[in-house]
């Protein structure tokens, strides 16, 4: 998606600028451009990475230290120098940035063109350009509101004007936007990434809100211009956590930052002698949680099969019945909520606009409504009454791993502690908790084979297609597995429940179709083998994810992985690190963009 940097303070902007973009970039863009108030606005704008943007204004002498930036997602006209951000109204003298969709620029644009308004892009973000401009009347604040006030969409905007050259006005709807508090020294930005080398301390815009930064300080006032006070936070990560600390990619540092903030996930919220955990916001009592005679998971991408798995702990340890629901079909369907109903919206970045209106949609028909989120302060996290963070850290590979299996782990967690308040022995829930305790051992194990799975890659990265096959809990695993090939290394591949093979799957087996299956010792280990052989007996090759010491189905294949056993239930915690692995290598291979593979963005906050 589109991400939005501005800096107010004493120091040159423009290095910050370029810099913060760099650090919005995982969120996928086109284009980018720069906005410095040096006496008037100076702009410079370029299609491609940011490096072109640099390149441009290498020979500039830019000395301001006001200004605004932006990289640019394709929504509304191509993907041209013209439709970059950030936009000029008639005049120099406003520029602004945003992201997110004004639903109704062609009626404002009419509206301002028959006033003389011309327009050099094909953007809604500037038709919003003039729309302020016509309102300008000496306070850009008021001109923003007024022009908002006009305005159907979402938007997270940042706007200056020469006339007030200290001064950055800030609004948000729909579209996060987040302000880093300095020493004398402001920051604006679409999340926290490109402020952490500079502040820790924050404040979120809400939706509806609209901030005045100046030197002074900032601001806030709502839609009413009633001037409103701002809870600061303090968020954990520092610059260096966001970086790749050594390794190739983020996608590999994240797969191997699984082990670390696995325990994160846990830490505090387990109770072993209790055999339970207690995950605080839920904001539920016991007898609400008794009271739960349906779970519905919402969710997208990644998030949606970490929910699938989660479906799996929660009917085997809470006996409650649970569906998953991809949030993009939940807003439109006619799903059946009661007071009794608990929805849980799962969201890496708590800004996914599908999954942001399924949520409404919930909480409008009465469920209770909780978040599984990763990012502080996201507008799910503050829109859901309650919930629990994964404690991931920045996920900023546009492939989601380690919040997968955190979003996995505290899925299991929130199952335990509602299976203990019903079925579940003190004996069952002091197990699962010794086995959660060893799974971050577990995932190092497998983290150790990368290598080997490098080899296994090599050998494989002439298929054109692939297939992931699992059963039970290791079925959504197999999704997983097979997402991530298709996100990173846009080889076609899909994942089927093994049962289903021989409904029409087996058509497709040949010697050019090759098999990743997930064959561990479970409860259908004898089922998963006899459908191992029928696809042996049509002659694809067979990749074989298997237990340590199952030395048996070596016949059955020529490539067997061997991982760590673990309780059935806890098993996607460890197979699905391997599947992320040869995922990963497999984009390498192939030379993709690992971390920002084509077509894809990090987080998709429109519809
Ligand atoms: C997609 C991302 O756009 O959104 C996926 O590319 C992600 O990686 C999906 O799983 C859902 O995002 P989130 O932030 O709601 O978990």
């Amino acid at each position: 998606m589109c991400g939005i940097v501005g800096y107010l303070g004493k120091k040159p902007a423009l290095p910050i600028l370029i810099q913060g973009l760099r650090r919005l970039e995982y969120r996928g863009y086109d284009s980018a451009g720069v906005a410095v108030m040096n006496g008037e606005i100076v702009r410079m704008r370029a299609v491609g990475k940011i490096d072109s943007l640099a390149d441009k204004l290498k020979d500039t002498k830019i000395e301001g230290t006001v200004g605004i930036a932006h990289t640019r997602w394709a929504t509304h006209g191509g993907v041209t120098e013209e439709n970059a951000h950030p936009h000029f109204a008639c005049d120099g003298k406003l520029v602004i940035a945003h992201n997110g969709i004004i639903e109704n620029y062609r009626e404002l644009k009419e509206k301002l063109t028959s006033l003389g308004h011309t327009f050099k892009s094909e953007t809604d973000t500037e038709v919003l350009a003039h729309l302020i401009e016509v309102n300008y009347k000496g306070d850009l604040r008021l001109a923003v509101e007024t022009a908002l006030a006009q305005v159907r969409g979402t938007y997270g905007l940042v706007a200056m004007h020469a006339n007030e050259p200290n001064k950055i006005v800030a609004a948000r709807l729909g579209s996060p936007l987040v302000i880093g508090i300095g020493e004398g020294e402001y920051f604006i930005a679409s999340d926290a990434t490109p402020m952490l080398a500079y502040t820790k301390k924050v404040t979120f815009l809400e939706d509806g809100e609209i901030a005045e930064i100046g030197l002074e300080g900032v601001r806030t006032f709502n839609l009413r211009d009633e001037l409103i006070s701002k809870k600061v936070e303090e968020i954990e990560w520092n610059d260096e956590q966001a970086q790749k600390q050594g390794y190739d990619h983020f996608m590999l540092k994240e797969i191997h930052d699984q082990p670390t903030v696995f325990e994160d996930a846990i830490r505090g919220r387990v109770d072993l002698e209790e055999g339970t955990a207690h995950l605080g916001g839920l904001n539920m009592t016991d007898d609400q949680m008794r009271s739960i005679e349906r779970i519905v998971l919402i969710a997208c991408g990644t998030a949606s099969y970490a929910a699938m798995v989660g479906k799996y702990a929660f009917e085997r340890l809470a006996g409650i019945p649970t569906e998953v629901d991809v949030a993009s079909e939940f807003r439109y369907r006619d799903p059946i909520i009661t007071d009794k109903t608990l929805v849980f919206a799962i969201s890496q970045s708590g800004e996914t606009a599908d999954t942001l209106a399924a949520v409404r949609e919930a909480k409008r028909k009465g469920a209770y409504v909780r978040g599984i989120v990763n990012v502080v302060g996201s507008t799910i996290a503050r829109e859901t009454d309650g919930g629990t963070y994964i404690h991931a850290g920045p996920e900023l590979a546009v492939a989601s791993t380690k919040a997968f299996t955190n979003m996995v782990a505290i899925m299991i967690l929130y199952a335990i502690q509602f299976g203990r308040l019903k079925r579940v022995t003190l004996a069952t829930g002091q197990r699962l908790i010794k086995a959660l305790l060893e799974i971050p051992e577990k995932m190092n194990q497998v983290l150790k084979l990368n290598d080997q799975i490098k080899v296994l890659a090599e050998k494989y990265s002439g298929y054109k297609d692939f297939l992931f096959l699992g059963r039970g809990i290791n079925f959504p695993v197999a999704l997983e597995g097979s997402h991530k090939l298709k996100e990173i290394s846009y080889i076609h591949s899909e994942a089927y429940p093994a049962g289903e093979m021989k409904h029409g799957v087996n058509a497709l087996l040949s010697p050019e179709f090759p098999i990743f299956a997930i064959l561990v010792k479970d409860q259908l280990y004898e089922k998963m083998r006899s459908n191992i052989e029928e696809v042996k007996a049509r002659k694809s090759p067979i990749i074989l994810l298997a237990t340590i010491g199952d030395e048996a189905v070596k016949e059955l294949a020529e490539d067997v992985i061997y991982v760590p056993d673990t309780m059935e239930l806890l098993e996607p915690l460890v197979n699905t690190l391997l599947l992320q692995l040869f995922a990963y290598h497999m984009a390498v291979i192939l030379g993709k963009d690992v971390d920002r593979p084509r077509n894809l963005a990090k987080s998709v906050t429109v519809e």
